[in-house]
């Protein structure tokens, strides 16, 4: 598969949570005409493409990832129509919007789900995965049992208020006969039901979807193959319908995501890689075991190797397939921000924005919104609650959300509790939110730091610091150095053919380039993007020695 439309190219996507978004009819939950309203605060940020989480009919039993009607937003966001403003709103100023698209599981409230529930058979009997007796647990799946009165139990794909459609099974086993081949008729049903699904809402204009636990559709599918399978079909599909429209996968492994047809992949909180980088400690995680240090601590005893030891390898098996994205955070992480300040946030931000690939920020991180411990679980956050509160627009009481219903809100909002804010950073040009607004106009001014440029690692030892690394495309090399440590640091390292050094953003760092090699200096907690310029008649290479390799794009 090809990577996908050019406009992914210099793509910086912004997750909203619409929940806790933006409130704009005061009735305490965020809202679409909220979105819409703040259309101009992320014009002004400079991302270009909105992926917003689920914003369908729902009894928000897991916060709308639980779906009764898959084609109608959810009255608490606004209306079909308030969604179409938005995506005129923000197309109108070149902005694209992805809607979530959950596949794998809907909610126990949907039509389809209940029909399925009846004792009778009927159209939708065979539209989710359902065990032939009520005693019969499901081998291997989550199964609910006593829920209907159809004798049988069901398959709950995440919650147990998530039943699974039916996909079929890669292997359906014989000793159980309601496991049904994926080519069987209630399979295809539902495979025809979500192509209609995207389409109806691609005709509404919108640029794509990020498909929430997309390697789960299949059960029994070892190496996802009959499910990577399906979704090669609904690209060939997608490229032939909407060729501009992407696929954003939540799977965690590119390499068969990728190959699926999917244009962009991201880590999970299974990913140590990805978890060694910024979320390693006991505070840092959420359901995995911490890993140790993370490399952005300022103890200084992370180690850059195992994000790029894995990471490298990635590129390298996905290369000219699609891209690999680093988020800050998301709705289901601890948040970036968890026991760091604003220094260590601009370092953070520094690589998360000269990365390859397509970058994610999720609403909040780039004001540096805190991870707020020991909430309760709403809306079947269990302990992601702490992530998905209120964007701290201001600091009026409730952070913009209104106070009156405020009983109605989503999640509680004490406007103490994350103090730092938009309105108030939006003035100070040393604020993260400056720092995060430079770094993606630097970004989508060059080409050489978006999603294609080569990626190639100048300075990555185990247990050192400082990490540089190289962006180049064509003529353009940019060099990025890292230092997380609370204690300076310098390295050398092989640089040729050399040229002559433009600092254009730096705290603390400074790069020489001597004939053939490379000096940095470093102070803690601090970060540096140098423009290097060829010098007149220098030979092919930015480090041709045999440190600098592999390079990867
Ligand atoms: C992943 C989503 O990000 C998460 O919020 C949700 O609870 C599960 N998938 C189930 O849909």
């Amino acid at each position: 598969m090809l990577k996908g439309p050019r406009w992914l190219r210099d793509a910086v996507l912004y997750q909203v949570y619409p929940q806790s978004f933006k409130d704009s009819n005061g009735d305490g939950i965020g809202d679409l005409p909220g979105i819409t309203a703040s259309l101009d605060y992320l014009e002004w940020l400079g991302v270009n493409v909105i992926w917003i989480s689920p914003c369908f009919v729902s009894p928000f039993q897991d916060a709308g990832y639980d779906i009764a009607d898959h084609y109608k937003v959810a009255s608490r966001y606004g209306t079909n129509a308030d969604l179409q403003r938005l995506i005129r709103a923000a197309h109108s100023r070149d902005m694209r919007v992805c809607l979530d698209l959950v596949p794998g599981h809907t909610s126990i409230e949907h039509p389809w789900f209940k029909a399925s529930c009846r004792h009778k058979r009927n159209q939708y009997s065979d539209r989710y995965v359902w065990t032939d007796s009520g005693w019969k647990q499901a081998p291997n799946l989550d199964s609910i049992r006593g829920y209907s009165e159809r004798n049988g139990a069901y398959i709950a794909n995440f919650l147990y208020c998530q039943p699974a459609p039916n996909y079929g099974f890669a292997k359906p086993d014989p000793k159980h006969p309601w496991q049904q081949p994926v080519s069987a008729p209630g399979p295809m049903a539902t495979r025809q039901e979500l192509r209609r699904l995207m389409d109806f809402w691609l005709k509404r204009g919108i640029d794509g979807f990020r498909v929430d636990m997309a390697s789960s559709l299949v059960k029994n599918d070892p190496d996802a193959r009959q499910t990577s399978r399906l979704w090669r079909e609904i690209r060939a599909w997608l490229d032939t319908q909407h060729p501009e429209a992407v696929l954003i996968s939540e799977w965690g492994d590119p390499v068969r995501s990728l190959s699926a047809g999917f244009h962009i992949d991201y880590p999970l909180l299974g990913n140590r890689y990805y978890m060694s980088l910024l979320r390693a400690e006991p505070r840092r995680v959420l359901v995995v075991p911490p890993l140790g240090h993370s490399f952005f601590d300022r103890c200084g005893r992370g180690n850059i190797r195992e994000f790029l030891d894995e990471y490298l390898r990635l590129l390298r098996a996905t290369r000219g397939r699609g891209h690999i994205s680093l988020p800050s955070s998301n709705h289901d992480m601890v948040r970036v921000s968890c026991d760091r300040n604003v220094a260590d946030l601009k370092v953070i931000y520094t690589m998360l924005l000269t990365m390859p690939g397509v970058p994610f920020i999720y609403q909040g991180d780039e004001i540096g919104m805190r991870h707020l411990r020991n909430l309760p679980s709403k809306e079947g956050s269990l302990d992601r609650t702490g992530c998905r509160t209120p964007m701290q627009w201001d600091r009026s009481r409730n952070a913009g959300f209104s106070s009156a219903p405020a009983r109605k809100l989503y999640l509680p909002c004490d406007p103490n509790a994350n103090r730092p804010t938009v309105a108030d950073q939006m003035s100070d040009p040393h604020s993260l939110l400056q720092h995060i607004r430079n770094l993606i106009a630097l970004r989508r001014r060059v080409p050489a730091l978006q999603a294609d440029g080569e990626f190639r690692p100048l300075y990555a030892r185990a247990n050192a610091l400082p990490f540089v690394y190289a962006r180049i495309l064509g003529k353009d090399r940019f060099v990025v150095a890292l230092n997380p440590s609370a204690a300076p640091a310098a390295a050398v390292f092989p640089f040729s053919p050399g040229g002559t050094v433009e600092t254009v953003m730096a705290s603390g760092a400074q790069l020489d380039l001597k004939t053939g090699r490379a000096k940095i200096a470093m102070k803690g907690v601090s970060y540096g993007v140098f423009a290097v310029t060829r010098p007149a008649g220098g030979g092919k290479s930015a480090d041709s020695s045999a440190a600098a390799r592999p390079a990867c794009s």
